[in-house]
């Protein structure tokens, strides 16, 4: 705690010694390198962005430009493995929308797909300094703790948010809350002794009674089937076109039981809202419709979801494709 300053100078002083200043989205005014790594941030940890997609992506897509000009299924390779697959599916089309070229005001950044108010504000405060308040999960929960709010209710967030704002240093104010949110006031046994923020909070003395937590609904396991349908050493799958891994590749699923299949093993995932179980059978020949056979060679070009992934695996494991040359 550095004494005689008030709460937002400790803050600005803390990330000046203390922030992660070596991120790569931080070394960059480049506002399209800035808004893919807000959006990969959104539902994944920094560690694998940084180790698993966020290089590799900017190597393939350099520009928005790039990512305009591209289909769609080039862009679902790339972010093949991360999830969430409509923050890609979203990228590409906000990409064409503004062909190519981000608008620099937050109101018109936020009216584009998947670019909310906070990610708008992100965007905008990293790349050109302005003032104005990010206000993801982490600013939350040190909003709700650093004025003891036991509810997170949007408008007053965003009021907190704006009232603790340093307009002076609004990059580094929002670097420095990302920073603390994950490094210091995290969910369970803050650093509090640590944190800028202490010497005014006034959730210290619990903190983790801020916000109220609310219980978790237990997600339901769904029990369904894979079908790995061989034609001549070559795999059917299907392209999705429900909403969930919607314009990915993958094997077929259904809920009963075909008669003349052979167990291969099975294979689980969890998604946000279910757990999905597969008992993975292998057919010789197509009971349901295809939209492609594909040698494993082939399949690597393809954006395969991450249960998909896993069949496959399982397929190689047990012998019953050739591995990939
Ligand atoms: N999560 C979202 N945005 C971030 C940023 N700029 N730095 C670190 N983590 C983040």
């Amino acid at each position: 705690m550095v004494f005689g300053l008030n709460v937002k100078e400790a803050i600005y002083e803390w990330y000046i010694k203390n922030g992660r200043h070596d991120l790569p989205w931080r070394q960059t005014d480049d506002a399209y390198k800035i808004y893919l790594s807000e959006i990969m941030l959104q539902q994944t940890q920094v560690k694998t962005v940084l180790e698993r997609f966020y290089f590799p992506f900017l190597e393939r897509f350099p520009t928005l430009k790039s990512v305009a000009v591209a289909p769609l299924d080039d862009v679902l390779k790339m972010w093949e493995g991360l999830g969430y697959y409509t923050r890609a599916k979203n990228l590409h089309h906000t990409a064409i929308t503004c062909n190519g070229i981000l608008p620099k005001r937050p109101e018109e950044l936020g009216g584009l797909k998947g670019i909310g108010k906070s990610t708008a504000h992100a965007i905008c405060a990293f790349a050109y300094h302005q003032p104005l308040p990010i206000l993801d999960a982490n600013v939350k929960r040190i909003l709700c703790r650093y004025y003891a709010l036991q509810t997170k209710d949007e408008k007053v967030l965003w009021e907190k948010a704006w009232k603790l704002l340093n307009t002076q240093h609004p990059y580094e104010h929002n670097q420095a809350m990302m920073d603390i949110g994950s490094l210091i006031c995290t969910p369970k046994n803050p650093h509090c002794l640590e944190c800028p923020l202490h010497i005014s909070c006034k959730g210290k003395e619990e903190p983790e009674k801020y916000p109220l937590k609310v219980k978790k609904a237990i997600v339901p396991t769904k029990q369904r089937f894979a079908l790995v349908i061989m034609q001549e050493g070559k795999l059917g799958l299907i392209q999705r076109k429900e909403k969930l891994l919607h314009g990915l590749w993958g094997f077929v699923q259904v809920d009963v039981c075909p008669s003349n299949a052979n167990y291969l093993g099975r294979v689980s995932h969890t998604y946000s809202h279910f757990k999905l179980e597969l008992d993975v059978l292998i057919l010789n020949e197509s009971i349901e419709k295809v939209d492609g056979y594909f040698t494993n060679e082939e399949i690597t070009q393809l954006a395969l979801s991450t249960v998909d992934k896993k069949i496959l695996a399982l397929c190689s494991m047990m012998g019953n494709i050739p591995p990939t040359s």
